[in-house]
């Protein structure tokens, strides 16, 4: 089956659930997906009901699209995501955010756990993704393309929203929630970073480390819909902090940090709808 008729298949699963048409989509990373619980008029559906959506099998990634509304915008939700290391081939992994774009939506705000490589860095920070570099030596979009979809050379030149971006200064400023700004290096895991590999990554100019988001991106891009990414810096990356890396500490430290990643995200979502019913220009290419 084609992709298009994949997604067309999922979308329809979807509508037969909710009514809500989302137009601003959120993916939840490793210890944030309490967020989609905050949703009004929420309905939640398990990937597994889902034609074609991959499962996921981390903890702390329990897989539910949710539908609702974050401040009167509607919404759609991804709580839990499809990593490489799970398995999954890299188009596979994508399948969640190219649905969600299908569903209607926009904008995509993707967060995640991430290693921070500077050292004065605290582990709870926030970082607002301004680029990326993709380090996985993968892409989701090898293979045939299909044009409906997008192009087969996308432009990844401004695959952060400079929009986006600049909205979520102003939430964090709402809110009065810290964001610290940086480029976020996407590898392929499952294994953390040798001390030796992070001080190469700092001399890439990374400056948080992960194992999702750079993929969904692309995908995205490819898509034509604007993205925003932020970074809950979990931990210090290893080398660092000293002590040994461990997911049970990423995920107790991004739970530390849900109240403010919370209220920045909300605001963030609100700032973002706001632009998206009034401007035309949201309708096709990226700033
Ligand atoms: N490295 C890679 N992925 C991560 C890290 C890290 O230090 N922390 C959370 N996700």
């Amino acid at each position: 089956m084609s992709l298009i008729s994949q997604l067309d298949e999922a979308v329809e699963a979807v509508h037969g659930k909710s009514t809500t048409s989302p137009v601003i989509g959120v993916v939840l990373g490793s210890g944030l997906g309490a967020w989609a619980e905050t949703l009004q008029d929420r309905t939640v559906i398990p990937y597994a009901e889902i034609p074609s959506m991959p499962v996921s099998t981390i903890v702390g990634h329990p897989g539910n699209l949710w539908l609702g509304y974050a401040g009167g915008v509607p919404v759609a939700c991804l709580q839990g995501r499809s990593h490489l290391y799970e398995g999954h081939t890299p188009d596979r992994a994508v399948f969640g955010v190219r649905m969600l774009a299908r569903l209607g939506c926009r904008a995509v705000l993707l967060t995640n756990a991430a290693g921070g490589t500077h050292p004065a860095w605290t582990p709870g920070d926030l970082m607002l993704i301004t680029d990326h570099l993709n380090l996985t030596g993968r892409n989701p979009l090898v293979g045939p393309n299909e044009a409906e979809i997008g192009p087969r050379f996308p432009d990844m030149t401004h695959a952060y929203d400079r929009r986006i971006a600049a909205l979520a200064r102003e939430a964090a400023m709402d809110t009065g929630v810290a964001l610290r700004e940086g480029i976020y290096a996407g590898l392929l895991g499952p294994s953390y970073e040798t001390p030796a590999e992070i001080a190469m990554l700092r001399g890439l100019g990374a400056d948080a480390v992960g194992m999702s988001t750079v993929f969904e991106v692309i995908a995205l891009r490819h898509m034509g819909v604007r993205c925003g990414g932020i970074s809950c810096i979990t931990n210090l990356a290893a080398g660092l902090g000293g002590a040994p890396l461990s997911h049970a500490e990423v995920e107790e430290t991004a739970r530390m940090s849900r109240d403010r990643f919370s209220a920045l995200l909300s605001a963030w979502v609100k700032r973002v709808g706001a632009a998206i019913s009034g401007s035309p220009s949201w309708r096709g290419g990226a700033a």
